[in-house]
C-alpha cells in the first residue's frame, strides 16, 4: 500500500507546524506514513524553527532540528493525502489553493479531531514561553488521535 501523507500548516512554518510534523512523525510508522510541514507565509524560508518550538520538543524528547522552513503551494494537493491547518486562517489561505471539492476535502482544522475542544491552535510566535508548552500539548492531544486513525490502517 502507498504510504499516507500528512501535511502541518501554520503561517511561519516555524512555530506550530514544525512541532505537529515531528509530534506525528514520532508517533507513526515512516514505512507507512510520511509527514511533512509548510506555511502559507514566506517570511522564514530555509530557517530553522523557532528556538522556542525546538526547546519545548526537546523537552519532550524529540528533536526538530533538521526541519526547514518551506511555504505551502498549491501543487502539495496532489502531493498530499491530508493537509492539517492549525487555525481558521491558514485554513481560509489554503482553501483558496484548492483546485478542486476534492483538494479542498483534504483540509482539516489539526483540533476539529478533539472533542469539545476550541478549533484552533494559537499562535505563539509573539508571546512567552509558556504558550510554546500550551500549543505543544494542544497538537499533541490532536496527534495522538490522528496517529491512531493511521496507525488503524493496514
Ligand atoms: P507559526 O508562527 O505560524 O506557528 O510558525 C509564526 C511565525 C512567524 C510569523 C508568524 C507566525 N511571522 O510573522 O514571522
Amino acid at each position: 500500500m502507498n504510504r499516507t501523507k500528512v501535511l502541518m500548516v501554520c503561517l511561519g512554518n516555524i512555530c506550530r507546524s514544525p512541532l505537529a510534523e515531528g509530534i506525528l512523525k514520532d508517533k507513526v510508522d515512516p514505512d507507512k506514513v510520511f509527514v511533512d510541514s509548510a506555511g502559507t507565509g514566506g517570511y522564514h524560508i530555509g530557517n530553522k524553527p523557532d528556538t522556542r518550538s525546538i526547546d519545548v520538543a526537546r523537552n519532550h524528547g524529540l528533536d526538530i532540528t533538521a526541519q526547514r522552513c518551506r511555504k505551502f503551494f498549491s501543487a502539495d494537493f496532489e502531493d498530499f493525502d491530508l493537509i492539517y491547518v492549525m487555525d481558521k486562517s491558514n485554513y481560509a489561505n489554503v482553501l483558496s489553493l484548492a483546485n478542486s471539492e476534492s483538494e479542498a476535502k483534504k483540509v482539516k482544522l489539526l483540533l476539529e479531531v478533539i472533542d469539545d475542544s476550541p478549533l484552533e491552535v494559537p499562535d505563539p510566535y509573539y508571546g512567552g514561553n509558556d504558550g510554546f508548552e500550551k500549543v505543544y500539548q494542544m497538537i499533541d492531544q490532536a496527534c495522538n488521535l490522528i496517529a491512531d486513525n493511521l496507525n488503524q490502517q493496514e
